[in-house]
């Protein structure tokens, strides 16, 4: 096999909750992650000349040794001694820097395509190990679909396929830093945890109402402050007909989840509009 085409999928959490902090200064975390239908496209190619080459079709985008894809094709070739190169070509399509671990996701891509394409046979328990030293989303974007992660995000447990619905998914202009958001959440005095426990009853029962019911994000309450207009669009997915709306991971993406195809395009549409933002997707629950 001389390259690989490889869909890496968005996430959105369905719930988040922050229930320590560590040691070493990450979050203890409790959290229903969940793929979603949008993807980056990743190309990955062997080439004769060594050393990693990364094109995006994003011109701003750093394709350096800062991409997550970069270092993930880094770690493969250097821990598993693969002296061809490799040529990784990133299509994006999901918003960066946004808390649909678009990043990740493609770190993920590369490490399990480069597993497959130099014939490496690494186990899933070694990948996840190395995809953590990555990030701390990477070891949930090697699993997908519908899942408890806890820990930094690597301890998961496989939950039953959430059931299907639309999904609208709004970035504000503004990024947000995952590091700022996490290091303001801890001068905020958490009220309501997320039910999470209630929420994989729901999934289990294939209760979309329910699990929308819980949708519950704590780090809200530390990116609100900083990015207000993520309040603003989850009253208007709610205003325009959606099932319940939340903020991804550290935002500043905004979500709602709809049970109709017509009411979330029209919902992406004024959102879009009256906001002016570039990154709005109309995308759904994807499960593996
Ligand atoms: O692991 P990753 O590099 O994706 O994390 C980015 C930043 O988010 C970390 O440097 C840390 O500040 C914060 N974080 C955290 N606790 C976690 C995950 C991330 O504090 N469980």
């Amino acid at each position: 096999m001389e390259h690989i085409n490889l869909r890496a999928r968005a996430k959105i959490n369905l719930t988040l909750d922050v229930t320590g902090i560590r040691s070493d200064g990450y979050h203890e975390l409790k959290m229903i992650m969940q793929t979603v239908e949008l993807y980056d496209r990743v190309f990955i190619k062997k080439t004769d000349k060594p050393g990693i080459k990364i094109k995006s079709n994003l011109e701003w985008l750093p394709c350096d040794s800062r991409n997550l894809a970069y270092k993930a094709a880094n770690l493969m070739m250097s821990r598993y001694g693969i002296d061809d190169g490799v040529f990784i070509e990133l299509r994006k399509s999901i918003p960066v820097a946004a808390g649909l671990a678009g990043g990740s996701a493609d770190c993920a891509a590369v490490l399990y395509g480069m597993n497959i394409l130099f014939g490496l046979g690494v186990s899933r328990s070694e990948m996840s190990k190395a995809a953590l030293e990555l990030g701390s989303d990477v070891p949930y974007c090697l699993m997908r679909g519908t899942a408890l992660a806890e820990g930094r995000g690597e301890i998961l447990t496989k939950l039953p396929p959430c059931p299907n619905a639309w999904v609208v998914l709004a970035k504000p202009t503004m990024s947000l830093s995952t590091a700022a958001v996490y290091k303001a959440i801890d001068a905020v005095e958490i009220g309501e945890h997320p039910d999470c426990d209630g929420m994989i009853e729901d999934i289990k029962n294939s209760d979309i109402y329910g699990v929308s019911k819980k949708l519950s994000n704590v780090l809200e309450a530390a990116s609100i402050p900083m990015c207000p207009m993520i309040a603003d669009i989850k009253k208007d997915m709610l205003d325009l007909g959606a099932l319940n709306s939340l903020m991804s991971g550290s935002g500043p993406t905004v979500y709602g989840l709809f049970d109709n195809k017509e009411t979330a395009k029209g919902a992406a549409d004024k959102i879009k509009k009256k906001y002016r933002l570039r990154d709005v997707v109309l995308t759904k629950i994807f499960n593996v």
